[in-house]
């Protein structure tokens, strides 16, 4: 980093040349002599700013994340007896743009939310604020995250936020301080919620949706000796577990799975046959919880990596960095302990499992589309076309006000249900929020769909370019779809959340 000095507004004007070659952001002194060959925006925009102000200039087509990665090889100085005043991002911050955050985050009331849930969700954010350059590039390359930061997510509590209250927390940290008896679904809420805003759905998913999914089996219907083994090795981020119930023949049709378990003739083992397709951190797990066929029916099994069972990685539209595979199972011996509920009973693992992966999809992509509707919100007010902001146009406005007001709507029914899951035991929940849950999960994904294309036509051609302002957009245009697909698609969202109610009809005589 160069050594930074003070310096006029008519000291900058003479380094005007491409020999030499000055710009001020924002009272800040950048020498772009070097850097002006290798911007991506070419040399001549730069040259046509030398030696001044270019502040309007680069806030209209740069995010401010650009000056945090360039700055500490090109800042030399700032003016003297100048402050900047545009305010800088600092890792952790509630957004001030209008919806940009739930409403109890902009400074209105709320039935739900506490001092914990405030200094839990700054925390966690600033872990994923400095976390995101990582983020970024190993979306883009494809790299799944290393088990060094599994481990490093682990201690700092991140990785046992994402799976709700419950004994498996007693001694572990959690972010902001939060103690494990004050934990509650509100808290895991925050942390699906900040989980997405990373806005990098491939590597996220890498570090978190496994276990989101693939833990809760464990503590609520394995031995205990499965749940004193297992959960701490997974909240701690030294072992990695997947959920494994879908296979080539058998996705929504859950009734319909082909794989095998079939006791050993001593009795002591399953021997397990069969193909799982898309299932979530395969790649690079060490557990698996496996949805069978036993002789009594549906069953779930906790099953190690091992001989006999090979994952290979699937290409879908988010990155690789998920460990998305198909794996086969080849004659692979798990001991009969490893049954996850009584035998035969499988399919009610599966279904009560569902309610928390279906609700957590769900904070995610309200979040997700609250993102976008933050960084559209901020780029109606950048983007001068015709001569005016895209938000002086009443069409515009428009498109904004059906963004922010399908976003409001499914916020606060997810904040309700969320309320309903704190007042419930997990028995009840999977009674009573399976069809609310399934109606929410169906409209949050058809808002996103809105949300996107809303989006996506507002940013132009940035809505479809994967680097620059439109970075987020186009990320959730290209994704928004995993969550109206995976945990149960719109279609049977739709018709269980009808069936549950239907179940509950009074007499049609009345
Ligand atoms: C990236 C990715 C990650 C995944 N991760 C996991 C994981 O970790 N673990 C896991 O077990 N699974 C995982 N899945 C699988 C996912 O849960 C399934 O894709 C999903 O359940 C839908 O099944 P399917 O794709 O086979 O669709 P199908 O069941 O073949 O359905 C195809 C279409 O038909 C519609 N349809 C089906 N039945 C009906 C009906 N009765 N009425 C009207 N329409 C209907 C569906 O809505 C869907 O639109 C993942 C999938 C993907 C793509
Ligand atoms: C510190 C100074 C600057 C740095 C580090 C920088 C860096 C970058 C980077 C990384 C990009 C790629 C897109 C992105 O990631 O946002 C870019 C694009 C661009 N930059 Fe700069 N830039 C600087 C100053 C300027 C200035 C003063 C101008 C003057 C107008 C400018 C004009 C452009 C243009 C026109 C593009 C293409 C944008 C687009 O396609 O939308 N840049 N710049």
């Amino acid at each position: 980093m160069p050594e930074l000095k003070s310096f006029t507004r008519e000291e900058v004007k003479k380094h005007n040349t491409p020999e030499d070659c000055w710009i001020i952001i924002d009272s800040e002194v950048f020498n772009m002599t070097t850097f002006a060959d290798l911007h991506p925006g070419g040399a001549g925009v730069i040259m046509d700013l030398a030696g001044k102000d270019a502040t309007e200039e680069f806030y209209g087509l740069h995010r401010q994340e650009v000056l945090f990665k360039y700055a500490p090889k090109l800042k030399i100085g700032t003016i003297a007896n100048e402050k900047p005043v545009i305010e800088m991002y600092t890792p952790g911050t509630i957004s001030k743009v209008p919806y940009g955050e739930a409403s109890a985050w902009q400074g209105h009331k709320s039935p739900y939310f506490t001092e914990s849930h405030i200094k839990f969700r700054s925390a966690i954010r600033k872990i994923y604020d400095e976390l995101l350059p990582e983020a970024l590039v190993n979306e883009d390359l494809g790299k799944s995250p290393t088990i060094e930061l599994n481990k490093k997510l682990g201690a700092a509590g991140v990785l046992a936020a994402q799976i709700g209250p419950g004994p498996w927390l007693q001694g572990l940290n959690l972010p902001g301080g939060v103690k494990p008896e004050e934990f509650d679904y509100f808290h895991e809420m925050i942390a699906h919620e900040e989980t997405a805003r990373l806005g990098t759905p491939g590597f996220a998913d890498g570090i978190t949706a496994g276990l989101t999914i693939g833990l809760p089996p464990i503590f609520n219907f394995g031995s205990p000796a499965l749940k004193s083994k297992i959960v701490p090795e997974v909240l701690s981020g030294e072992k990695r577990i997947c959920l494994a119930i879908t296979e080539p023949f058998t996705g929504s049709d859950v009734a319909g799975i082909r794989t095998t378990a079939k006791l050993s003739a001593d009795g002591k083992h399953f021997i397990v046959n069969g193909t799982k397709k898309w299932i979530t951190n395969s790649v690079f797990c060490d557990y698996f919880c496996v949805a069978v066929r036993t002789a009594k029916g549906i069953s779930m099994l906790l099953v190690e990596k091992s001989d006999g069972l090979e994952v290979k990685p699937i290409k879908t539209s988010y990155s690789i960095a998920a460990g998305t595979g198909y794996i086969t199972f080849e004659d692979v011996k798990v001991p009969v302990e490893n049954l996850l509920g009584k035998e035969g009973k499988g399919f009610q693992v599966i279904m009560a499992n569902f309610n928390h992966e279906r609700w957590a999809i769900i904070c995610g992509i309200v979040a997700g589309s609250r993102h976008v509707l933050e960084e559209t919100f901020k780029w109606t007010n950048q983007r001068v076309v015709f001569g005016k902001k895209l938000s002086a146009q009443p069409v515009v406005r428009s498109k904004l006000a059906n963004m922010i007001a399908q976003i409001e709507s499914v916020q606060n029914w997810l904040e309700n249900i969320t309320y309903q899951m704190v007042n419930m035991s997990y028995a009840e929940q999977t009674v009573k929020l399976a069809g609310p849950i399934a109606l929410l999960k169906y409209q949050s994904t058809r808002v996103a769909h809105n949300i996107s294309d809303e989006a996506t036509q507002i940013f132009g051609g940035r809505g479809i370019t994967k680097t620059g302002m439109g970075r987020v957009i186009e990320t959730f245009q290209r994704t928004y779809k995993f969550a109206a697909i995976l945990g149960g698609s719109e279609e049977i969202m739709q018709d269980l959340g009808v069936r549950q109610a239907l179940r509950t009809f009074p007499d049609a005589r009345l």
